[in-house]
This record gives structure tokens, C-alpha cells and sequence, in this order.
């Protein structure tokens, strides 16, 4: 298993480009199944989980082309997809537990088949996970479902619009749902859905192909079913979570850089947060600027909930930058009850952190020290990185496996900012 080597105390200088979110193009991916027409998808990323979710479409039957020089998928590169022959309606148990995003190739199947067998899915280790809503929105759309032996089988012959209420705004529920519906007969109705830009994503890719969804970004959802879904071309929308990781990166050390890419709208919640660590940032057009010392006021409060609040997918994060804050913080992690593996690891590194149940106490120190940690999930390993780019001396970490699934090389990417992080085994 790679590890990450680094030596902290560089600042950060430059500029990055923010690569399409990894939660906007694997939904988007799943809705291909929908689709018996070319789609081009226009900047595909190589984090490890959209690698996995092609395999998956290849395992049905997709075909596959990638639009570039030696027809190999490059980072960034435009593919076309062809579900015109799938053959199967089955995800596999080895192909399903390596990544979440699996279970919305179910309701994409069943919208395709009418029928579906799919492995339980896997993901970051960070919680009880359940899939519950997403089974009571298929059923609401009259579906049969059974489980076995660690698959869920569905059988959608009957299937046909209904309503849907969340008891909770889940986004894959509310992604799922959407894509069953899309092809399904009469109108679905989605009511206290997820309001996440990815899903207005996923519904602005349905309707370019065709499709009749209205209520993006709200928390009512309309899918009125239609005959068939055309090709399209598509670009889906950059990653917020990475463009805050490198924003924050650069608070924690201090330096100057452009993120270019880089959506103000979607990363509100984080921007207003940030303005408490009395650092200033300009953005103009899509590129945000910071110059910063690396000294930051502590933050008084966060608490993660969905979108348009915090989110958690940069809790790690933040909770690194406290680390070294001026003052103490509150985090309290409303949406995953285990997202603090990340806690122990920073305390070796000399942090002051008080952690129970859902709530984090930090208490800013003068200097983090490098040490031997490991990354148990994507984003709380990210956030050990954060640490070892501003402590002293080495830090290694372990596991960066995790960390793959939603950053394409991020060692390089810091590396071209001047961090002095390698990637050893
Ligand atoms: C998505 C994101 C993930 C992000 C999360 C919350 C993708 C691929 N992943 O994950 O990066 O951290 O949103 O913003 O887009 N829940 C249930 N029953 C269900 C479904 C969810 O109880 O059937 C609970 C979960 O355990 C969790 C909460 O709802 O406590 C939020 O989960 P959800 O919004 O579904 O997250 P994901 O779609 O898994």
C-alpha cells in the first residue's frame, strides 16, 4: 500500500486548476445506464472511485472510447460512452463493495431493465451507511425487492410514478430515486430531497438527454417519465471539496495561490466560515486568489449539515486548520456518527483535541510535529496531509489508498505549489 512522505513547513505558491467533482460525474455515470445513445462527457477525472465506476459500466456491457492520443483514459480526458448493447443487469459483489456510488447504478438499472441484482455497496469507512431510504424510494415507485446472500434483488415490471417523502435529505436516496424514475411511466414526486449542486447536476445532464425533472436545488423534486433519453455532450461541474482542501491547505501554511475552477456559489457555507480565521481572499471570474501568513484565528463553531450548510466532506479539513488556530473550536459532525478517525491520528502529530460522540473540542497548539499516521477514510486522510504539510519535520502516512478514491495524485498537485511531499511504498 502507497504511503505519503512528507516535510512540512513549506508554503505554498501558485496556481491549480480544480478538476470535475467526483460526486457530480459518478451519478452522472450511472445515468448512462438510461441512455441508448452516445454520450461524450467532456473532463472525466482518474480518482480511483470514477476508475471503479466505469469498470462497473464495462461490466454491463458499455462501450467505453476515450478521445485521446493513444485512445487510453488520461486525467481530464473527454470519453464517450455507448450503453446501446448492455448485457447484464448485474453488479457483482467485488466490483459493488469497493464503491458506494454502486448503488445508484441501481436505480439507473432498474429505469434501463425493470430488473436489477446489485452487491451491497461498499465506500469510506465512516458510519453505519444504510440504504434504507433508497429502498423505500423504490418501493414508493413499485418495485419488489428482496435481499439474499448480500444482493439486493429488484423486479420493476409494475413499475410506475409515486411519492416519495425522505424522512432525511439524503443524497445518494435522492439521486437514486431520481434515476429511477426518469424512464418510469407517470410522475414522481421527491419530497424533502437532497438540494446538493451535484444533484442539480444530475438533473441538468437528464434533461439535456431528454429527460423532464423540475425542482433542482429545491427540496421538491418532479420526474415525469418519459419514453426514452438521446445522447448528449456534457461537462460536469468542478469538485468543491478539493477547491476547499487546497484553499485550506494554504491558510494552514501560509503562501499565495490562484485556484482557478473555482465555484463561490457552491462553496459559500465554507467561504463564510473562513472569514472568522481573518484571512482575505479575492475571486474573480471563476479564479479565487489567497495571500496568507499562516496564521489563523480559530473558528468558533462548525457544524456540518447538508447542503446548503456546511459539509462534512471538509470537516477533516477544517478540523486540521484548528489544529493550529488561534483559540479554540467546536465542530459538531451531524451527518456521520464515526467521522473522527482522523482525531487520534492529529493528537500524535502534538494536537488538542477533545472528541465525544459527535462533537470535537480543539484547542489551537503553537507547532504540529511529524509522526507515523494513518488514513482509515478519503477525507480524513486528506486532512492528515493537511497537518503534515504545516508540522515539523516528517510525517508519513499510511493507507493513501483511501485518499485516491476522490484526489487524482494529489502529491503532485501540492508538490507543483512547492510542498515537499513524495509517495513511497
Ligand atoms: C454523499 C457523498 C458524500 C457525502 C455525503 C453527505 C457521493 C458519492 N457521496 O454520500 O461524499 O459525504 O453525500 O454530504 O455523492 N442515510 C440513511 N439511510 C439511507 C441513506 C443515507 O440513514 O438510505 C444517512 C447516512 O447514514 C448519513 C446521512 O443519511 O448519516 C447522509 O447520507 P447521504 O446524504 O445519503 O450520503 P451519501 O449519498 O452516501
Amino acid at each position: 500500500m502507497d504511503k505519503f512522505l512528507i516535510n512540512g513547513g513549506n508554503k505554498l505558491f501558485g496556481s491549480i486548476e480544480i478538476t470535475t467533482a467526483k460526486n457530480a460525474i459518478l451519478p452522472i455515470l450511472a445515468g448512462c445506464i438510461l441512455c441508448e445513445d452516445k454520450i461524450v462527457l467532456h473532463k472525466c477525472p482518474l480518482y480511483a472511485d470514477v476508475v471503479n465506476m466505469i469498470k462497473i459500466l464495462k461490466n454491463l456491457g458499455a462501450d467505453i472510447k476515450y478521445l485521446t492520443k493513444d485512445a487510453e483514459m488520461e486525467n481530464n480526458c473527454d470519453i464517450i460512452i455507448d450503453c446501446s448493447n448492455l448485457k447484464s443487469y448485474n453488479i457483482p459483489h467485488e466490483l459493488a463493495s469497493v464503491i458506494r456510488s454502486s448503488i445508484f447504478s441501481l436505480g439507473s438499472i432498474l429505469g434501463r431493465f425493470k430488473k436489477a441484482k446489485v452487491a451491497y455497496p461498499g465506500g469510506c469507512e465512516i458510519g453505519a451507511r444504510p440504504i434504507d431510504l433508497h429502498i423505500k424510494g423504490l418501493r414508493a415507485l413499485n418495485v419488489k425487492l428482496t435481499d439474499k446472500h448480500g444482493y439486493i434483488y429488484c423486479e420493476g415490471k409494475d413499475m410506475k410514478g409515486g411519492i416519495v417523502n425522505l424522512d432525511f435529505p439524503s443524497v445518494g436516496a435522492t439521486e437514486n430515486i431520481i434515476l429511477a424514475a426518469v424512464l418510469t411511466k407517470g410522475e414522481t414526486k421527491i419530497i424533502n430531497a437532497a438540494k446538493e449542486p451535484e444533484i442539480i447536476d444530475l438533473i441538468k445532464f437528464l434533461n439535456s438527454m431528454g429527460a423532464k425533472i423540475t425542482g433542482a436545488g429545491t427540496s421538491v423534486i418532479t420526474i415525469n417519465g418519459v419514453e426514452k433519453l438521446n445522447g448528449c455532450e456534457y461537462t460536469p461541474i468542478p469538485d468543491r471539496i478539493i477547491a476547499g482542501t487546497y484553499l485550506v491547505a494554504t491558510l494552514i501554511t501560509g503562501g499565495k495561490i490562484d485556484i482557478h475552477n473555482f465555484r463561490p456559489d457552491h462553496n459559500q457555507a465554507l467561504l463564510e466560515k473562513l472569514k472568522q480565521t481573518n484571512n482575505k481572499w479575492k475571486i474573480k471570474n471563476d479564479i479565487l486568489t489567497v495571500k496568507c501568513d499562516g496564521k489563523n484565528k480559530a473558528i468558533s463553531k462548525i457544524e456540518t449539515s447538508p447542503y446548503p450548510g456546511f459539509p462534512t466532506d471538509m470537516q477533516a479539513q477544517i478540523l486540521a486548520l484548528q489544529t493550529k488556530s488561534k483559540g479554540t473550536s467546536i465542530i459538531i459532525e451531524n451527518l456521520f456518527e464515526t467521522r473522527y478517525k482522523h482525531v487520534p491520528e492529529l493528537i500524535k502529530m502534538g494536537a488538542n483535541i477533545t472528541c465525544k460522540d459527535r462533537t470535537a473540542i480543539i484547542t489551537g497548539v503553537e507547532k504540529l510535529y511529524g509522526a507515523s499516521v494513518n488514513a482509515t477514510d478519503l477525507r480524513g486522510g486528506v486532512g492528515l496531509v493537511l497537518a503534515g504539510l504545516c508540522a515539523e519535520g516528517y510525517t508519513t502516512i499510511e493507507n493513501v489508498h483511501h485518499i485516491d478514491r476522490g484526489y487524482y495524485k494529489i502529491e503532485e498537485d501540492l508538490k507543483s505549489l512547492g510542498a515537499d511531499i513524495e509517495r513511497i511504498d
